[in-house]
């Protein structure tokens, strides 16, 4: 069991995979509060997280597909179109520039008109460039922003993670710390690894779980329930192809189910993106109903509406995910990272209820768990 005292050791050196609106949230939010008062700022969980500050974490690589965005430097990359993230006008400049990533099924037919991917390199010669690339750049961690149904994508970015020693921060809903013969490889490596899909910090998984729950702890029988969610950015547009949904329809649903008692019967909940609004930008609104019963079986309802910036929402988790892998990293700790996972992340490979899985990333920070 890891008993030191917290001294940062190096900087957390993160390599990041999509160069796109969630990424420019969190590099921009990152340079946001540079200027504040970290202590006394809004919207951190931890404003030191094992001895590690927000100021700590560095991306020293990006890999993209985008031919406006491959070949540029990060400073440039996170604002060229179609990313809507505007948030501070003048970011310093950065040395870092971004790699052509290979394609695989990372560009959705809706997307196609908004990115033009490039294609310069062969599948070798990409490969063993970007494994040298990161080996230049010293990256420990590789933070995964691909497109929602980029399987190939993101398991070649994970085998990737494997061959070169980084830990992984897997924020999109393709399972692979979930999927037990992944989080094996990771294990089997020494490498630590955080996923799968990022849980947005005050986003609809959240509050949608949160509520249901308290229905249930309240006795309440839920009848129905449903969640939709639509919003204007590429993630959305993206979203409109219903074949590169299906993990993101169970990462969702499951993380409300895995909060109740018992579960739902599959035609009694229904949750998903339901649409692309382009006007919206990275507004996001999420509608969620419950419908059910309490005492003497009297009926009652509950709708709520919510609307956030839907970029802004994925950047305070990355951040303590990143970190709690770099600690991860320091201690020789592998494989899934439990507690973060569960807190972190949508479908983890254990859900845990959010009190519980908060108290396991405390403990896992104080070094009183470790990865099994
Ligand atoms: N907003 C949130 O809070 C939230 C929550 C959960 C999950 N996510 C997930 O995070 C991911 C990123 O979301 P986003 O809004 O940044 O999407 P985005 O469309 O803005 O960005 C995706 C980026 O990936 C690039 N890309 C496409 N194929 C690639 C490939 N093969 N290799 C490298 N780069 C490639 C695109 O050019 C683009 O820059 C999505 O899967 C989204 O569902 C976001």
């Amino acid at each position: 069991m890891f008993r030191g005292v917290f001294v940062a050791r190096s900087k957390i050196k993160v390599g990041v995979i999509g160069v796109g609106n969630c990424f420019s949230g969190l590099y921009q939010g990152l340079e946001y509060y540079r200027h504040h008062n970290v202590d006394r700022a809004a919207g951190l969980m931890h404003p030191v997280l094992g001895g590690y500050k927000l100021s700590d974490i560095e991306f020293v690589s990006a890999f993209d597909v985008a031919e406006n965005k491959v070949g540029s430097h990060l400073h440039k990359a996170t604002f060229a179109s179609p990313n809507a993230v505007n948030w501070v006008k003048n970011m310093p400049k950065s040395n870092v520039v971004v790699q052509e990533s290979p394609i695989l099924d990372g560009i959705g037919t809706f997307v196609h008109g908004l990115v033009k991917p490039v294609k310069n390199k062969s599948m070798d010669v990409l490969t063993r460039d970007i494994r040298r690339h990161i080996e230049e750049t010293q990256t420990r961690i590789l933070l995964c922003y691909l497109p929602v149904g980029s399987q190939k994508a993101c398991e070649y970015w994970a085998k990737m993670a494997l061959d070169t020693g980084c830990g992984m921060v897997n924020c999109l809903p393709v399972f692979i710390a979930s999927n037990p013969l992944w989080a094996q490889r990771f294990k089997q490596a020494g490498l630590p690894i955080a996923g799968d899909d990022i849980k947005a910090q005050v986003g609809s998984t959240i509050v949608h779980r949160t509520l249901a729950k308290l229905v249930d702890d309240r006795g309440a029988l839920i009848d129905g329930t449903y969640q939709l969610n639509v919003g204007g950015n590429t993630d959305f547009l993206n979203m409109k192809e219903h074949g590169r949904l299906s993990s993101k329809k169970i990462s969702k649903t499951e993380s409300v189910q895995s909060n109740l008692r018992k579960p739902l019967d599959a035609d009694r909940i229904h949750i998903g993106p339901s649409d692309y609004v382009p006007f919206l930008g990275n507004k996001k609104l999420g509608f969620m109903r419950i419908e059910g019963r309490m005492w003497a079986d009297i009926p009652f309802n509950v709708e709520l509406r919510l609307e956030v910036d839907d970029k802004a929402n994925s950047g305070g988790v990355s951040v303590d995910a990143l970190r709690c892998v770099q600690i991860a990293l320091d201690r020789g700790a592998s494989g899934y990272l439990e507690g973060p996972s569960a807190y972190f992340m949508k479908h983890p490979p254990v859900q845990y209820a959010d009190p519980v899985a908060r108290q396991m990333v405390e403990d896992f920070i104080a070094g009183k768990n470790q990865p099994k």
